[in-house]
């Protein structure tokens, strides 16, 4: 019998894969960090890669690794406020999960001007020691360090826009690692993004983090990833049709979810997914990929970049440097300007001497198909 004709998998930005394809490595490094005590690098990590790689699932699997371990854990986006946030609701929230009783939640002093989001919320009269961000984590961490554990805080999609409040939380980790006590920061943003910041002379203990660089999985890991599920939901896939869908994944994590989810869906009731399926699964993937991946990504993007990226869509396979910036009516070096942008931004990769290839699975199709609509 059939266990139900609904979909194992996963085709939502943030949600937790059936099965995590390919990143076995990337997720016991930041056990280890765990393990190994205050002094690891791995304390402080970094995880960049393009919109889809599967950043937030590595935060969620570097939460669990610490919620394992009796860890607390803070899970925080980089939007304004995320200071007042971690002071008004993180930390006090952590203390009463501890049932920590003698927790300093009074907010006050958090030294921020009003337009980051600081606050001065004085609901005790000052006859207390005003409370500041670090000496919250530092009786957090005292405590915790007495049971064995930590803190872990993690921030997804870091960006420049929340410089001055990462700064602010950056001296304080910076403070906590030298003081040795059990803390871990775990980040996540697109590369060009994350450039920024680590271009940003104040953000050493980001420019110091363990920094991994989320990519394409492979295929063989792709062919479990979907293959898997599919078996744990009760139906079975020829080894040709795991192939077809493995194939038109790229490796994009993202994709694995969305193919898997449409090949599933093709006939539900069948118990055996079939090539004709696979194939029919992988064309209605694709044609939801534009709006879910490449239009949000090619709206990071300049114009400029995005005319570059049409240039090379002209090209049936790797494009060369040189033909781009004939088609773009533009000098070279000025090419290789934007060829640098592009990588940075995990749009494009270096494909040999003088060649480039998107990074992005069917995005040249994107870029044909749209063209027009994008005004290109
Ligand atoms: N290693 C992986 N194996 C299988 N699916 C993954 C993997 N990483 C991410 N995914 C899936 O890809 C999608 C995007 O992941 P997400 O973490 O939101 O990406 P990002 O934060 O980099 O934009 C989700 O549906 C997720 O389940
Ligand atoms: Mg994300």
């Amino acid at each position: 019998m059939i266990a139900g004709n609904v979909s194992p998998f996963r085709p939502s930005f943030g949600t937790n894969p059936p099965v995590l394809a390919g990143r076995d490595q990337v997720a016991a490094a930041i056990g280890d960090a765990l393990d190994d005590g205050p002094g690891s690098p791995g304390r402080a990590t970094l995880y960049t890669g393009a919109r889809g790689v599967g950043k937030t699932v590595m935060l969620n699997e570097a939460e669990a690794q610490a919620r394992q371990r009796g860890w607390v854990v803070i899970s925080e986006t980089a939007t304004r406020g995320l200071i007042t946030r971690l002071v008004s609701e993180g930390l006090p929230q952590a203390a009463d999960l501890l049932e920590f009783p003698d927790f300093e939640r009074h907010i006050s002093g958090v030294h921020l001007p009003m337009n980051l989001g600081g606050v001065d919320i004085d609901m005790v009269p000052l006859n207390r020691p005003p409370t500041g961000l670090r000496t919250m984590v530092n009786s957090l961490t005292d405590h915790l360090a007495g049971q064995g554990t930590g803190l872990m805080i993690t921030v997804d999609e870091i960006h420049a826009g929340v410089r001055e409040e990462l700064q602010a939380l950056g001296i304080v980790i910076q403070h906590c690692i030298r003081e040795e006590r059990p803390v871990a920061f775990v980040a996540a943003g697109l590369p060009a993004t994350v450039q920024d910041l680590l271009n940003d002379q104040v953000l050493t203990f980001l420019r110091r983090a363990d920094r991994h660089h989320l990519g394409v999985v492979d295929l063989a890991d792709v062919a479990d990833a979907l293959r898997m599920p599919i078996e744990a939901a009760g139906r079975t896939i020829t080894d040709r049709a795991l192939q077809v869908a493995a194939e038109g994944t790229g490796g994009y994590p993202f994709l694995i979810q969305l193919i898997g989810h449409w090949v599933w869906r093709v006939k539900p009731d069948a118990p055996t997914i079939d090539v004709v399926q696979a194939r029919e699964g992988v064309a209605a993937a694709r044609r939801r990929m534009g709006a879910l991946v490449h239009e949000p990504a090619l709206f990071d993007l300049s114009p400029t970049d995005r005319q570059f990226l049409a240039a090379m869509a002209e090209d049936n396979g790797p494009s060369r440097i040189g033909d781009i910036a004939t088609r773009m009516n533009v000098g070279s070096s000025y090419a290789s300007q934007y060829r640098l942008r592009l990588i940075g931004a995990d749009m494009i990769q270096p494909a040999g001497r003088g060649l480039v290839a998107f990074a992005l699975p069917y995005l040249r199709e994107y870029l044909r198909e749209n063209a027009t609509s994008l005004g290109l």
